[in-house]
């Protein structure tokens, strides 16, 4: 693949914690340059301690599409074209059933983790697209195809990623630009649970209890293996789960007699 003439640039929304804090560390073990993205600014100066490659961080909000485009125009701006981006960023609120959702939360679930990767996309597809090379690595969940009680909008937005991944790469047939939804089930040691659970530490802990999940580790293995295959491989989707989870019969509703 045609790179810029420096080292690769890979650019990390949702740096500050668990998959995406992991991938920059996977990252910076191949002596990539890294960019990362997130609200909390001072996560990801800790994290930056700990990484030995050229590093550069963005205070973010990837919400808000002006302050995307100024960010990724400073990217540029400071560090050259962006190689790959790994749209890592996204949230959820609660485990409720839909009518007992607050629509706010719903609001903010849409406008990261669907309205966000679309703004970051945007940002890199004509610079990537001119340079004919550029790889997009998209986080979707399992929770995108298999649908479970008060996953409701957060696993809509999942089934976006992973169909939004599809389409780009359709758009793309012709280009080497790689597009990958890598789609997770159960991750542990992430902040995921407790941001679910609205800081709730003791329900945060309730969905890995006496049970092994994934690690962040093990998704930023599977994203840098990706992006390691020969530039002629796409891989389009991963999905990936603990050896302890697998996907359940239908239920049925039986009226009591
Ligand atoms: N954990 C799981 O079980 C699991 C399973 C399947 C898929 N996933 C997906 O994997 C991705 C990473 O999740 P994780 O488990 O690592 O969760 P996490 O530990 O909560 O990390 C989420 C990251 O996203 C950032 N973020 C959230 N909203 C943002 C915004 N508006 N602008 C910029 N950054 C924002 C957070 O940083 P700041 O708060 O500092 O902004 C944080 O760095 C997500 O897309 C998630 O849906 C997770």
């Amino acid at each position: 693949m045609q790179h810029s003439s420096k080292t690769p640039l890979v650019v990390i929304t949702g740096a500050s914690a668990g998959i995406g804090a992991a991938t920059a560390r996977r990252f910076a073990r191949g002596k990539y340059r890294i960019a990362l993205i997130a609200r909390r600014l001072e996560k990801l100066k800790s994290i930056q301690t700990e990484l030995e490659t050229e590093t550069s961080l963005y205070e973010l909000d990837i919400s808000i599409a002006s302050d995307v485009r100024k960010t990724f125009q400073a990217i540029e701006k400071e560090n050259g074209p962006i190689d790959i981006l790994i749209n890592n960023a996204g949230c959820a609120f609660g485990i409720e059933p839909a009518f007992e959702c607050k629509v706010e939360e719903w609001e903010q679930c849409v406008q990261t983790n669907i309205n966000g990767l679309l703004y970051c996309t945007h940002s890199v597809l004509p610079s990537m697209v001119a340079r004919d090379c550029g790889h997009i690595i998209n986080l979707g969940s399992i929770a995108g195809t298999y649908p479970y009680p008060g996953g409701n909008v957060y696993g809509a937005t999942k089934a976006f990623v992973r169909q939004f991944s599809l389409n780009l790469r359709a758009d793309l047939l012709g280009k080497r630009i790689r597009v990958t939804c890598i789609e997770p089930g159960l991750v542990g040691q992430t902040e995921f649970s407790l941001v679910r659970f609205r800081g709730s530490k003791e329900k945060a802990a309730k969905p890995y209890e006496n049970t092994q999940p994934l690690t962040p580790e093990d998704i930023a293995e599977a994203i840098y293996f990706c992006h390691q295959l020969p530039p002629h491989v796409n891989i389009n989707t991963i999905e990936m789960m603990p050896i302890s989870q697998a996907s359940a019969a239908l239920s049925i509703h039986r009226k009591k007699n």
